[in-house]
C-alpha cells in the first residue's frame, strides 16, 4: 500500500449567511424547499474547521444578499498556475456571481479572463494535475472547453454528462491525487459510453463509486492527496478510499444537499 502524502492547499470559500433555495435550476431543488441557514452555517463551520485542521489555507469571499448560490464558490472559477478563468453561469439568477467573485480576485492581485460561452468554474473543469477534465451536457459548453484549453495551454478532455442529477462534473468525479500517476474516482453511469470509454483508459485503476454513493453526493469530495473530505453517506465509497490508503475524513453537508450542491461545490481551489 503506498504512503499517502498530503499536500496543503489554498481553498476560497463564500460563508453561506444567505444561502436559500430560491428557484430550481436542478433536480435537487424545489422551490418549496425550506432551508436552516444556522444548520447550513454549522455545517459549513466543520468543514472549513476540517480544512484547517488538515493544515491547509482557507481564503474567504464575502457573501451577496440575494445570490444564494454563491456559496458553492468552485462555480466561480478554475485558478492555474496563478491564472484566472472566470465563469459565466446558464441560470441568469447565478450570473451576477461572477462579477463578485471576480473583484475578489483582483483585490487578491489575479487577473480573471472572462469566458464567452456559458462556463461554470471547478463545477465542469476538473484539473488532474496532467489534463483538464471538461465536463459537459448540462451546464458548461464544449466551447467554453476550447476557449478554456486555448487560454491555459493544457490538454482538455470533453467528457459528456448524461444523467441530470450530476448535472456539473464535481457530483460524478474527483481527483484522487494529482500528477502523472495520478488518480481518480468517479460514477460511470454519469457519462456518455464514450467518455467512459475515455476514462477507462486514462483512469484503469480509478475508484468506481456506486450510485448510492453518487446520490449521496461522495463524489463531491476534496482530496489532499491522503484525507479525502466526503459526505459521511457515501459509506461504500469511503470503504474503498480506505483500502485504497486514503484517509476518508467525514464532512456532513446534508443543508447543501437541497440546493444539489456539496463539499468540492463549496471550495474553489486556488492553485500558485
Ligand atoms: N444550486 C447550484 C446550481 O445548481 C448548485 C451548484 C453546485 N456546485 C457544484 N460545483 N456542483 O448551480
Amino acid at each position: 500500500m503506498p504512503n499517502r502524502v498530503p499536500r496543503p492547499r489554498r481553498f476560497l470559500v463564500c460563508d453561506p449567511r444567505h444561502f436559500a433555495v430560491q428557484y430550481a435550476i436542478n433536480p435537487w431543488m424545489h422551490e418549496d424547499t425550506r432551508v436552516d441557514v444556522d444548520l447550513a452555517r454549522g455545517q459549513w463551520q466543520e468543514l472549513i474547521s476540517a480544512y484547517r485542521a488538515h493544515g491547509h489555507t482557507v481564503d474567504t469571499v464575502e457573501p451577496v444578499a440575494g445570490l444564494p448560490d454563491m456559496v458553492f464558490a468552485a462555480n466561480a472559477a478554475l485558478v492555474l498556475a496563478g491564472r484566472v478563468f472566470g465563469s459565466y453561469f446558464r441560470a441568469p439568477q447565478r450570473r451576477p456571481e461572477s462579477d463578485a467573485y471576480e473583484t475578489w480576485f483582483k483585490t487578491a492581485g489575479f487577473d480573471v479572463r472572462k469566458p464567452t460561452s456559458v462556463c461554470e468554474g471547478e463545477g465542469d473543469l476538473v484539473w488532474t494535475g496532467r489534463y483538464l477534465l471538461a465536463g459537459t451536457g448540462f451546464r458548461t459548453t464544449r466551447r467554453a472547453h476550447r476557449e478554456v484549453q486555448e487560454f491555459f495551454g493544457v490538454p482538455t478532455i470533453s467528457l459528456q454528462l448524461v444523467d441530470p442529477r450530476f448535472y456539473h462534473l464535481d457530483t460524478a468525479l474527483f481527483v484522487l491525487d494529482g500528477g502523472r500517476e495520478g488518480n481518480i474516482a468517479y460514477y460511470p453511469e454519469a457519462f456518455s459510453p464514450g467518455s467512459r470509454e475515455v476514462l477507462a483508459a486514462l483512469y484503469p485503476d480509478a475508484v468506481i463509486a456506486t450510485r448510492e454513493d453518487a446520490m449521496a453526493f461522495g463524489l463531491n469530495s476534496v482530496s489532499d492527496g491522503r484525507h479525502v473530505f466526503i459526505a459521511p453517506r457515501a459509506e461504500a465509497l469511503a470503504g474503498e478510499l480506505d483500502r485504497h490508503g486514503y484517509v476518508p475524513v467525514p464532512v456532513d453537508l446534508s443543508e447543501f444537499h437541497k440546493a444539489g450542491g456539496g463539499i468540492k461545490c463549496c471550495t474553489q481551489e486556488i492553485r500558485p
